[in-house]
């Protein structure tokens, strides 16, 4: 049994949450609802295909907030489940990487720490595009971010202290409640999407407060629609509050985004209809929650190991940070390492959109994790009152119900599935030849390498495939302090000019912004994941006994790949 000793944590103004239960996390109620619900891996490529996006329930559920929270359980120490949980009084020296200049992230101590209750009476607060963003909005927005960094450095509301957040939670400043020696980093598992809507809902209701706009939304930087895909234009004026000068010089306004860029390739402009090919393929036909989410992560768990691994939508995020980042600096800084990301105003409006991901993936049908040690998962944030807040997961799964949404905006990836590149009978023409390679392997930089992988199950039913998504399952270890990424195709063996997500084949990329933490010294293992039960349908391959897998290493060289294998995830 993996108990937490949260002892030290249980100061709570809220008498309510010192609530336990022997034999359980949960009170009966409560596991009810958190059991298991069937969804279907294929329910939704419908809703997506029509476009349909959330937002049409603001006025049922605004104001209504305090029901879920109300209930605050808070975890017993004896139950049988391990949510994560940051320790406070444990907070030390992040590691940073080489060339960094040293910072301390820890938030300034507080004696109290109160639970998270939900706002109550306010009005909803509507997220808009970066790039529609002008005239008052622009001008409070400008004001609040200028306010936040005239803040003195110790204030937890500060600029330094919101930047510094980004920082303990992912260069091991904390260490998880009950495991002293467990290392908690917010990235690469199921922890990432609810810490970073977390940090946002804070962060916005701080700028709000600031200038006193209870209606302050943070804008998304909507680089999944063809007009949002460049810095928006309000960030790159020299003279704003907005601006931060670690960018990347070579990929400023008009410059597209290019959401599968490359390093070490050509520097050139993103091209739409990749970027929109791409959003389809991690976003639209990604169904089991796991593979969308990212692995579990659970208190006592060391970070980086097979059992962890990031989602593909904080796969897709992490291009976004190294795109941005001024490769001028010794780690990418700011935007392209985790540690400095926070010190750009840009960052917030990159997770805005991260977040609205969330949202648009939910509004396609699929849902939620629905593990208790998800849900319970937590995390500490100041307030705009200087409030020390602890916040659980299960509380943040309704935008909506947090006082914010997003403004309804054309979703032009729903339908951008990528055509295959050759059709089975052109494949039978020209056969695959590729055999199996022996494991382990390591990756070099321009060398391409391909494999058999056998399926356990082909030709499954609809039903079948309905209810669990056929997985690819990269075993890898990697240094994390380098920018990596690699391809990887399904049968398909030949170039890597092959690689571009607007070919069918194109399964998707593993991506890491670089980063440091002390534990188990560099070594980062973890286990990438893919989906690709419809990929192999649109293949022609699905009755195939096996698939040939390429992996296509674009930057950064040394990753070990351990194992390749098909799994299966649930819906
Ligand atoms: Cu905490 Cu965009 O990363």
């Amino acid at each position: 049994m993996a108990s937490i000793s949260p002892l030290s944590f249980v100061s709570s103004v809220n008498a309510s949450a010192t609530k336990t239960s022997s034999s359980s996390l949960f009170p009966k109620g409560r596991q009810s609802h958190v059991a298991a619900t069937k969804v279907s891996c294929n329910a939704s490529n419908e809703e997506a295909s029509n476009g349909i996006a959330h937002g049409n329930r603001r006025d049922v559920l605004i104001g209504l907030g305090g029901l879920a929270g109300a209930a605050g359980f808070a975890y017993n120490p004896f139950a049988f489940a391990a949510p994560v949980a940051p320790d406070l009084q444990a907070c030390g020296l992040p590691t940073l990487p080489a060339g960094a200049k040293p910072v301390k992230c820890c938030p300034p101590a507080s004696t109290k720490i109160i639970d998270f209750e939900f706002p109550k009476n306010q009005p909803l607060r509507v997220r808009k595009p970066a790039h529609k963003v002008t005239g008052d909005d622009l001008v409070k927005y400008k004001e609040a971010i200028k306010a936040m960094r005239e803040l003195p450095d110790d204030d937890p509301r500060s600029f330094t202290q919101q930047a510094a957040i980004h920082c303990a939670y992912c260069h091991n400043s904390y260490h998880q409640v009950g495991f002293p020696d467990k290392d908690l980093q917010v990235h690469y598992s199921w922890i990432f999407l609810p810490f970073h809507r977390w940090y946002l809902y804070f962060y916005e209701r701080i700028l709000g407060s600031l200038i006193n706009d209870p209606t302050f939304a943070l804008p998304f930087w909507n680089w999944d629609h063809p007009d949002g895909m460049e810095i928006p234009s309000i960030f790159t004026d020299r003279r704003s509050s907005l601006y931060d000068p670690l960018r990347n010089a070579n990929h400023q306004p008009p410059v597209l985004v290019d959401l599968s860029w490359n390093r070490n390739g050509p520097d050139t402009s993103g091209d739409v209809d990749a970027n929109l090919s791409l959003m389809y393929t991690n976003f639209v036909e990604v169904k089991a929650p796991l593979n969308f989410f990212g692995n579990a992560f659970r208190a006592g768990d060391t970070p980086y190991t097979v059992k962890t691994g990031a989602g593909t939508c904080e796969s897709v995020h992490n291009t976004l940070h190294t795109w941005s980042g001024d490769r001028t600096q010794p780690n990418g800084e700011d935007m392209g390492s985790l540690y400095s990301a926070g010190r750009d105003p840009l960052f917030y409006c990159h997770h805005s959109n991260v977040d609205r991901m969330w949202n648009l993936w939910k509004s396609f049908g699929n849902k939620d994790i629905t593990d208790p040690d998800f849900l319970e998962s937590n995390f500490l944030f100041y307030d705009e009152n200087k409030n020390l807040v602890r916040v659980k997961t299960k509380d943040c799964l309704d935008s909506v119900k947090l006082g914010y949404d997003f403004e309804k905006v054309p979703i032009p990836w729903a339908k951008t599935k990528p055509k295959a590149r050759r059709t089975k009978a052109e494949r039978a023409q020209k056969p695959l030849t590729t055999k199996s390679v022996d494991l382990p392997l390591t990756l070099e930089e321009n060398k391409l390498v391909s494999t058999v992988v056998k399926r356990p199950r082909r030709s499954r039913s609809r039903k079948e495939k309905d209810e669990r998504e056929e997985t690819l399952v990269l075993e890898i270890e990697f240094d994390r302090r380098k920018p990596i990424k690699f391809d990887v195709l399904l049968n398909e063996e030949e170039d890597a000019q092959f690689a571009t997500p607007k070919n069918r084949e194109f399964a998707g990329s593993f991506v890491n912004v670089s980063h440091t933490q002390k534990s188990s010294a560099l070594k980062t293992e973890l286990a990438f994941k893919i989906g690709i039960t419809e990929k192999l349908i649109d293949l022609e391959a699905d009755d195939d006994d096996s698939v040939v897998v390429t992996l296509v290493p674009q930057y950064g060289d040394g990753v070990i790949v351990k194992g390749i294998k098909i799994d299966y995830e649930d819906c």
